[in-house]
């Protein structure tokens, strides 16, 4: 499952199970680390740390074609620091002092405005042609992109503007997110910044119709070591709960930054968020405690299992008062939901989840929010999992859950990944189709889908 893939592929897949839904054309792109290793071969050992591969599986007239490449960063090159988030480059402190980690664009790709961009949050993004897959370079968005460009892989999507807000963290002179607003002719602006209490990882955002919702996790660095070259990166991540958790409410409208401070939470991903009266709910896969930094820092050798997440939901009153609920308790990660209903009231989420204890994740669930219930589909061998899946609705649906599920599924006998089609209105019927590629895919992290892509 994180076996590296060094190879690049380019073909028709052959085998095909089930029937290609015909409503579903386009490119089903997804990002990850590839591999584990800088350009002299040294092993990396955190899960971060891997060299973006960026993989396209496009549908068209009943067939499959699937291509990978992965982008052409200075690291990849082999023209960058070695300094990385789990492990130190080697000739002691004096080699690490005042390095920061090379931006290996691995976390997500979008496309926005006609652009493809591969994303990675501590700088800016890489433009990746959306046929070929070749780099087409960094992209700072005519220079307005400054200081570090720092620039998150999570993105959020206005359906009713088309516009894309995104942030990014940065630390000089003090902390905080730098955000951003582009239109859709592509054009980049600073939009607001924003202090942060403390420094901290900040990795996702929600959209509502009238605020961008950051929740600030206590993932805070350990600044000294880190400065002075001692520690890698990931190594001086902690979860420090004593320092609580904030919410920053950023009005769309310009209006103040409402800032809402309650008891610490561990999350990395919101899901949907949206404006309820003069209250605003939001919701986020959330852990109990700091078990998983650990894990990931160390993947090749230690479980990511034993570190239990849930879906809870939050709801900040206008008087500033928050309230948690839990409404699943299915160990799960990697929301998604109807991209047309991002900052609206919703009914589904769609995660990857765990049913089988000890396994990675096994299991697709639709999260059906308003009855509370859930329908999922866990592969048939032990062993396999999935990762994020991408909802897409049918042409001129109009039921929320009338759509597609694409998910890559890993087979863990045979040491293959398969993309998997689920029909996202009978969730625990399995897949409509399969198409299995020749090889493996390292499981990789977010994605996206693009319609009518049919070259
Ligand atoms: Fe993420």
């Amino acid at each position: 499952m994180s076996e590296p893939q060094p190879v690049e592929y380019d073909y028709r897949v052959e085998q095909i199970e089930g029937s290609l839904p015909a409503g579903l054309a386009g490119t089903l792109y997804r990002n990850g680390p590839g591999r584990w290793e800088d350009h002299t071969g040294r092993p990396l050992h955190h899960l971060f740390d891997g060299d973006g591969m960026v993989s396209a599986f496009t549908l068209a007239a009943g067939q499959v074609h699937y291509r990978n490449r992965y982008v052409r960063t200075r690291h990849f090159r082999g023209k960058s620091g070695t300094r990385h988030l789990g492990t130190a480059a080697t000739g002691g402190w004096l080699a690490n002092v005042g390095r920061i980690p090379p931006n290996l664009a691995n976390t997500n790709i979008v496309e926005h405005a006609g652009h493809l961009y591969a994303l990675w949050e501590g700088g800016p993004p890489h433009e990746i042609d959306p046929v070929t897959l070749e780099t087409r370079g960094v992209r700072r968005f005519g220079g307005r992109l400054r200081w570090m460009g720092s620039y998150s892989a999570h993105p959020s999507f206005c359906p009713r503007s088309g516009e894309m807000f995104n942030f990014g963290v940065e630390f000089i002179p003090r902390p905080h997110l730098r955000i951003y607003r582009t239109d859709v002719r592509g054009r980049l602006e600073h939009f607001r910044s924003a202090r942060l209490p403390y420094l901290a990882m900040v990795h996702d955002f929600a959209l509502t119709q009238r605020y961008l919702v950051f929740l600030v996790s206590p993932i805070i660095p350990d600044a000294m070591p880190i400065a002075l070259g001692l520690t890698p990166l990931g190594d001086a991540m902690h979860y420090r709960p004593e320092r609580g958790s904030v919410f920053i409410l950023v009005p769309r409208d310009g209006g103040p930054i409402r800032r809402v401070e309650c008891d610490a939470v561990l999350q990395f991903h919101l899901s949907n968020a949206y404006d309820d009266r003069g209250d605003v709910v939001v919701d986020a896969i959330t852990y109990a405690d700091g078990r998983l930094l650990g894990r990931i820092a160390r993947f090749h050798t230690s479980s990511l299992s034993d570190a239990p997440s849930e879906f809870s939901r939050f709801r900040i009153s206008a008087a500033g008062r928050v309230s948690r609920e839990q409404l699943s308790d299915t160990p799960c990660e990697f929301p998604r939901h109807h991209g047309g209903y991002q900052g609206m009231a919703h009914r589904y989420a769609y995660v990857s989840s765990r049913r089988r204890l000890g396994s990675f994740y096994d299991s697709i669930a639709k999260l059906d929010l308003i009855d509370r219930s859930e329908a999922s589909y866990t592969a048939e061998a032990a062993g396999n999992s999935f990762c994020e899946p991408v909802f897409t609705p049918r042409p001129d649906a109009t039921a929320e859950d009338d759509g597609w599920l694409l998910t890559v599924e890993y087979q863990a006998a045979e040491h293959t990944s398969r993309l998997v089609i689920i029909d996202a209105r009978d969730v625990g019927a399995g897949p409509v189709a399969t198409a299995a590629l020749k090889h493996h895919l390292p499981q990789g992290f977010h994605g996206s889908f693009s319609p009518g892509r049919a070259d």
